[in-house]
């Protein structure tokens, strides 16, 4: 067996070297906010899949080519049942939400696929491009209401976090005051901070107020998701509840911060952001090529092998946990030749920023929809968009599971 490598549970702490001098931590490094830890490159390269341990000194393999990413999530051998004995969690705040109540995400087949089948049809790509007129109308009035009379706002509060909000709260048929209570209750789900009891708070707290929305759309039912989920009578609803939490959990914070980065690297990359500006018809392609480069989700996905499998020249015994590292698959130069540099030119569609295999991201042909309108809205609506503050002073979310920002000051 390879040297262990260490890697750290905190991604905003130092990371810790490895026996074999790698160091990998999870999450982001200190170097450009943009880029993977410093070092996982090289991990990549001479060890790609390498022995890691964890914040709780169990040990598990971190895999970080994409043909090897890609291999692991497309290989039923792997499990994403995070009830099974030496699943790798990165945190003891993860292992806290899956023992309480898990969600699809953390299920194999075929009880994955018959819950997912559920809400297929909602997320398809025709039925979610048939929503862009709404979507624009949302991002037109939000983007109103910042610049009424005024020359400076911050971008997250104002515009990328509302505008998922809002179009989540409708899918799902969730009254738009509310939203501010799930916006609290998906950050603290979300944080890799979060005390376990805190998790158990919100996690409560949440659930309770979709079983008592489920019962309220028995009596008064409209088209939204937890309604039409009622009508099928398939599930009770405390399942019901647990579907709605992972949508109204992975549909706010992911979409809301690809928006503010993709922002900050266009302003960081004034060529590629007047490449754009001029020529709207390649939105589509530089939107793949930013959740590439952002890569959002960026420790690794859990999975654990229920046989023993040969990867990259070393034995994943059954039982041992790994974790594919998606930012490092997306900055594989194999398939993204100078993919340090955005390019919003690039073909970038071979990405794994969702995840690949059976459970690739439910919700990505509506992030697809929410990300093209909203930068192209705001490239063509405010032309002279720029950093209010420098950028030095911008905090970087380092506290969460999706990578973002705070705030992100701009003027115009
Ligand atoms: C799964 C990323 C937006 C709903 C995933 C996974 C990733 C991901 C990487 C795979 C997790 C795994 O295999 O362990 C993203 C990114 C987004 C985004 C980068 C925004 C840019 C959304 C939205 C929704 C959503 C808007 C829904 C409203 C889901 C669901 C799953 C999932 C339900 C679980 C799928 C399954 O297990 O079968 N997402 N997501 N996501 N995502 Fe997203």
């Amino acid at each position: 067996r390879p040297g262990t490598t260490h890697a750290t549970s905190d991604p905003g702490s130092a990371p810790l070297a490895s026996e074999s001098g790698l160091v990998v931590p999870v999450g982001r490094g200190d170097g450009c906010p943009f880029d993977p830890p410093a070092g996982v490159e090289r991990v990549r390269r001479e060890q790609p899949v390498a022995r890691v341990t964890l914040w709780d000194g169990s040990s598990c393999w971190m895999v970080t080519r994409h043909q090897d990413v890609r291999a692991v999530l497309g290989d039923p051998r792997f499990s994403a049942d995070a009830t099974r004995p030496g699943f790798p969690f990165l945190t003891a705040g993860g292992r806290e939400i899956v023992a309480n109540n898990p969600t699809f995400l953390r299920m194999d087949d075929p009880e994955h696929a018959r819950l997912r089948r559920m809400l297929t049809a909602d997320f398809m790509v025709k039925k979610v491009e048939a929503m862009r007129p709404e979507v624009q109308r949302i991002a037109d009035e939000l983007l109103d209401r910042m610049t009424d009379g005024r020359s400076a706002a911050d971008l997250v509060a104002e515009f990328a976090l509302p505008l998922p909000s809002l179009v989540i709260c409708l899918l799902l048929g969730v009254p738009y005051e509310d939203h501010e209570f799930f916006q609290q209750r998906s950050g603290i789900l979300l944080s890799l901070r979060s005390r376990p009891e805190d998790i158990r708070t919100a996690q409560q707290e949440l659930h309770a107020y979709l079983v008592r929305l489920a019962g309220s759309k028995r009596e008064r039912p409209d088209d939204a998701i937890v309604s039409r989920l009622v009508a099928r009578g398939e599930l009770d609803d405390d399942e019901i509840a647990s579907m709605g939490r992972l949508l109204l959990v992975a549909g706010h914070e992911t979409t809301a911060n690809m928006t503010a980065l993709s922002t900050l690297a266009l302003l960081r990359n004034p060529g590629q952001m007047a490449r754009l500006r001029n020529d709207p018809s390649l939105i589509k392609g530089a939107v793949e090529e930013l959740l590439r480069y952002l890569t959002i989700v960026h420790n690794g996905l859990p999975r654990i092998a229920t046989e023993d499998v040969t990867l990259g020249g070393v034995t994943i015994r059954a039982g041992e946990g790994v974790l594919c590292t998606l930012n490092s698959a997306n900055r594989d130069d194999e398939v993204f030749p100078g993919g340090d540099a955005l390019d919003v030119g690039r073909d970038a569609r071979r990405h794994v920023a969702f995840g690949f295999g059976v459970h690739q991201c439910l919700g990505q042909p509506l992030a697809r929809v929410e990300l093209q309108i909203a930068l192209e809205t705001l490239l063509r609506r405010l032309p002279d968009l720029r950093l209010d503050v420098a950028f030095e002073e911008i905090r970087f979310r380092h506290d969460m599971g999706v990578y973002g920002v705070y705030a992100l000051p701009v003027a115009w």
